[in-house]
């Protein structure tokens, strides 16, 4: 494979309507509508393959016209990607608002992104990768499987915890490097795992108690991305909180959790494994696309983020 980054998960069609209030309940509300190509997994590959990475993307569609958009889009971005077509589903689906202040409310579908089957993306494919990027939005059987054979191969694999899911299994960490979680999925994990106080702000931790936390994951890499307070890098040796894009006017923040995830992946590479550096990346890619509506269609290209990080931001 010619690509470095294999992502493997949802993808998912946005239909996001703009509105000055989120609505009570029982209230109606005035809004614009608009909608084009996200998913989580979607998302974050479009993230790292316009941040200079070459990306392989692969997903469960349905037999419908979003899915068309879905090839046609990719197509468009001149990026690869395997779009498994499952017959007797829809293509994943996002009931998404977007108030004034940029901030997001999202429902999703899973649709035919709960349905990805181990067998849908060969073993050669994923262990070709150098990096394997996964979510919680696609069938949690075969992520499990995918991370499995990757982690197993010696590809670095990457799982960012979102949406945190009911369902979730820790077990999966065992095959994760990297674990990417923001605030409340970190919590959550600390919760399901009863590793200490979930309340407690990862600000708060020490090197060491973090470092503790890290080691009893069995983690290489624990990210937490702490929104408007940047994100957390905690591995061996390592424990540095990297600030976000200075001066930056959120219109939509939707999908910036996974423009800062495909851009740590993109930076990875960039920057030989530093992930101090490549946190930076990330933040500098995840600021940007919160400048711009829309999720894939908001991220940054390699020049605009190169140009902000040579501002010194
Ligand atoms: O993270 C943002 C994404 O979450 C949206 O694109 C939506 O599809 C949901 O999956």
């Amino acid at each position: 494979m010619e690509q470095e980054i294999l992502i493997i998960g949802s993808y998912v069609q946005d239909l996001t309507w703009n509105t000055p209030n989120f609505p009570a309940a029982g209230e109606t509300v005035i809004g614009t509508f608009q909608t084009g190509p996200g998913g989580k997994g979607s998302n974050q590959a479009i993230a790292a393959g316009r941040a200079g990475a070459r990306i392989l993307y692969a997903g469960a569609v349905g037999p419908d016209t979003f899915a068309t958009a879905a090839r046609e889009f990719y197509e468009s971005e001149g990026f690869s990607c395997q779009l498994i077509e499952k017959p007797g589903h829809t293509s994943g689906t996002a009931a998404i608002l977007v108030d004034e202040e940029g901030q997001n409310q999202i429902i999703v579908a899973l649709g035919a992104n709960g349905v990805l089957a181990p067998e849908d993306v060969a073993e050669e494919t994923v262990t070709a990768a150098k990096i394997l990027v996964c979510q919680l939005e696609a069938n949690l059987e075969a992520t499990s499987h995918f991370l499995k054979i990757a982690h197993d191969a010696g590809v670095t694999t990457i799982l960012n915890p979102a949406p945190m899911r009911p369902d979730f299994d820790p077990a999966i960490l065992e095959h994760v490097d990297i674990l990417a979680p923001n605030e409340t999925e970190f919590a959550s994990i600390i919760e399901a795992l009863e590793l200490g106080d979930s309340s407690k702000d990862p600000l708060e931790y020490t090197g060491d108690e973090l470092d503790a936390l890290r080691q009893k994951l069995g983690l290489g890499t624990l990210l937490i991305t702490l929104g408007g307070r940047g994100s957390l890098v905690c591995e061996d040796g390592v424990f540095e909180t990297v600030s976000i894009l200075e001066g930056i006017t959120a219109v939509d923040t939707t999908g910036a959790g996974d423009a800062f995830v495909g851009g740590f992946a993109a930076g990875l590479l960039r920057f030989n494994g530093d992930t101090v550096k490549a946190a930076q990346f990330g933040n500098a890619v995840a600021g940007l696309s919160v400048t711009k509506p829309g999720t894939a269609p908001s991220m940054p290209r390699l020049e605009e983020v190169e140009a902000v990080l040579l501002k010194g931001h």
